[in-house]
């Protein structure tokens, strides 16, 4: 398993990794199968996310993608936040490891129950594992 160089460099140098106190949303994802959670925090501003940063537990391609991730939908609007996808992280990343693909879900999911929560919608517990 060999890791590209943007993976790397994220993985070394987390971007936006840090708690949030004063958040407009907070989302939870996480797999059940190999134990690696995420938290994100978002900051909204006239529909635009300004802020969005995460606490991540788990592997060299769970920090990366995450940390692309934020670096992916700060500055969006929550409509262009909400259409990142995994394959856009991956891409951005320069590609994963056919067994480290399903990290990419986790920043996305977290964002994606972080704009939920925002916009006052409950996210089960179902949405929230995967
Ligand atoms: Fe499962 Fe990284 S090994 S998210």
């Amino acid at each position: 398993m060999k890791y590209t160089d943007k993976v790397m460099e994220h993985f070394l140098n987390p971007q936006n990794a840090y708690s949030m106190d004063n958040y407009d949303g907070k989302g939870y994802y996480g797999s059940v199968e190999c134990g690696d959670y995420i938290e994100v925090y978002i900051k909204v501003k006239d529909n635009v996310l300004t802020e969005v940063s995460y606490m991540v537990y788990g592997c060299t391609a769970s920090v990366a993608t995450s940390s692309m991730m934020s670096t992916l939908a700060k500055g969006k609007t929550i409509e262009q936040a909400l259409k990142i996808t995994e394959d856009d992280v991956e891409n951005a990343l320069d590609g994963l490891p056919e067994e480290k693909r399903h990290c990419s879900n986790l920043g996305v999911g977290a964002l994606k129950n972080a704009i939920k929560n925002y916009q006052g919608i409950e996210v089960s517990y179902e949405e929230s594992i995967f």
